[in-house]
């Protein structure tokens, strides 16, 4: 069932959701979860290595930005992960973010995220965005499984140690339109 939009320009409507089946329900970011989300994903990689503390992870999901959809990611009723999405970007939408808890991880529900957001993004341009660091081979291997190449390797984006590459999911021909262009 889906309530609302999640991937909408103006943000996510406070009580949107949309049910994947198999007890994954995707779901606007609610308030309640970003301390134990942000308390949780500081201990992941890539955020562990890079030194992200718990508040300025909470402050990354809720600081006020009209540009970002914070989804929430629940699985069986329980949240198992976050994203953040931007729908207008380079001619198609950006997944700024990416993590499910690691009770989560390994069971495809990290693909069938990338196969919603790619049939929700297909309306907003011709491309899927995303990005990736040099230092996390498996989260790259995941996305090229899912579709994605890489565009551009932007070097020493967020470390001194480590590259950023933008990667790039080919959607299919969509028609340039206003909502492109600024
Ligand atoms: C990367 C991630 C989104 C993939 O989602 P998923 O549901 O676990 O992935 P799927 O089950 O659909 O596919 C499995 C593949 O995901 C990747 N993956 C699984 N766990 C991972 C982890 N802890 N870190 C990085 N990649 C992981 C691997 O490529 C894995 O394939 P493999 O087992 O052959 O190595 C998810 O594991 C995650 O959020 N990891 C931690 C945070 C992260 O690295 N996010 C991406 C930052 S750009």
């Amino acid at each position: 069932m889906t309530t609302g939009s999640l991937i909408d320009a103006a943000g996510c409507a406070a009580d949107a959701s949309d049910n994947l089946g198999g007890g994954l329900v995707l779901g606007t970011l609610r308030d309640g979860e970003i301390a134990g989300l942000a308390t949780a994903m500081a201990a992941l990689e890539p955020w562990r290595a890079l030194g992200y503390q718990p508040a300025a992870l909470a402050h990354y999901w809720q600081r006020p930005d009209v540009g970002a959809c914070r989804i929430e990611v629940r699985l069986n009723a329980r949240c198992a992960g976050a994203l953040c999405v931007r729908p207008r970007w380079l001619c198609g939408p950006f997944l700024e973010l990416l993590c499910l808890l690691p009770q989560a991880q390994g069971q495809g529900v990290g693909r069938r995220i990338i196969d919603w957001l790619a049939t929700r993004a297909a309306g907003l341009g011709a491309n899927l965005w995303t990005s990736v660091s040099s230092t996390n081979p498996r989260a790259h291997a995941f996305y090229r499984r899912n579709g994605f190449v890489e565009a551009a390797r932007l070097p020493q984006l967020i470390a001194t140690d480590a590259d950023e590459l933008l990667l790039r999911r080919h959607l299919g021909n969509h028609r340039p339109g206003v909502e492109d262009h600024p």
